[in-house]
């Protein structure tokens, strides 16, 4: 049966003209198979009422054929290193998954397409480094992403969130992140908690757009706002992300005035000036220099 869907059984080989004589007996077999399949629970994972808990099992990969009314799934404190593509293409009705603590570092592209009623993610406590783009496509119903934890993960995509219009919490904590664009997060219309501390910011020019975004929802945002901290650059290290006012980004809009212009041609004249002057002056002491060596040199024989 591989991991393929049960239910898939009754559609295919049973047409309209197949005579009642022979589809009886193959829906007695499929409600069987179904029976057995929603009964049918992988070895060293529990299973009831929907939920199926496989966690701390050590298990290096995923379990094969999960019941197909599965609801809750945990995959947590295994040690997972991949999820075969379409490994949840069967299970429409999941609402929880659970992958925290494995060695993942990436999901295989279209994971979540069947998955139209997933709220909840957990990836926390793993080894993912990007978040790539369109890493939750389809997964519209995703209330919470959770990829705190993920010492390694540096870079989001600006479009690693593109269409979670149900998004409410995402937790971006205690990863490896010094930079994260605004792009990323004004896709998520609902946004409510975000958790960015225990990441090593780097509060430059780059980051103001973002942090004037976040300063306006700070209420709403961050449950974790003491915990955000500047790494860099030197004169903002260990400075709280939210303590950064429209002043401390006040050099990242430096304009010129027409005096400021005036004086760097004037001193731009001045300079140029000044090397020619130096130039004509070497030019003479080393002709200078030349002629009386040759004239020393004549003398000499
Ligand atoms: C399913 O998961 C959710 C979220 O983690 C949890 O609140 C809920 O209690 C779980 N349901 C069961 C029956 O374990
Ligand atoms: C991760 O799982 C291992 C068992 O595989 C467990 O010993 C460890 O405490 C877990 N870590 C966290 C942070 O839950
Ligand atoms: C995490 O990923 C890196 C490569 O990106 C790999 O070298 C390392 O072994 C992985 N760690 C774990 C715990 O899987």
């Amino acid at each position: 049966m591989g991991t393929g869907c049960t239910w898939l059984w009754g559609e295919g080989p049973v047409s309209r003209r197949s005579s009642a004589m022979l589809l009886t007996p193959f829906l007695i077999a499929m409600a069987m198979a179904v029976s057995e399949a929603s009964a049918r629970c992988p070895v060293l994972c529990t299973c009831r009422s929907h939920v199926v808990d496989c966690s701390g099992q050590r298990l290096f990969s995923v379990p094969p054929d999960l019941p197909l009314d599965t609801r809750n799934l945990s995959l947590a404190h295994n040690r997972i290193t991949t999820i075969p593509p379409g490994y949840l293409t069967c299970y429409g009705e999941l609402r929880v998954l659970d992958l925290r603590n494995n060695s993942l570092a990436e999901l295989p592209a279209g994971l979540f397409l069947t998955a139209k009623r997933l709220a909840h993610l957990d990836l926390s406590y793993n080894n993912f480094s990007h978040v790539v783009a369109n890493m939750f496509q389809e997964a519209n119903s995703l209330v919470r992403i959770d990829l705190s934890h993920n010492p390694c993960l540096r870079k989001v995509h600006p479009q690693a969130f593109r269409g979670l219009a149900q998004l409410r919490d995402l937790d971006l904590s205690h990863g490896g992140l010094s930079f994260l664009s605004l792009e990323a997060l004004e896709g998520l219309p609902v946004l409510v908690t975000l958790q960015i501390g225990g990441n090593p910011w780097v509060c430059g020019c780059t980051m103001e757009p973002l942090l004037k975004w976040l300063r306006n929802r700070i209420q709403r945002c961050t449950s974790d706002s003491q915990l955000a901290e500047c790494r860099a650059p030197p004169e903002v290290e260990g400075a709280p992300l939210f303590s950064l006012t429209e002043e401390s980004f006040k050099a990242c809009h430096l304009t010129l005035t027409l005096d400021d212009y005036l004086f760097i041609a004037f001193v731009g004249f001045v300079v140029s000036i000044a090397s020619v002057a130096t130039n004509f002056l070497l030019g003479i002491t080393a002709n200078c220099c030349h002629r009386w060596s040759k004239a020393s040199e004549d003398e000499e024989i």
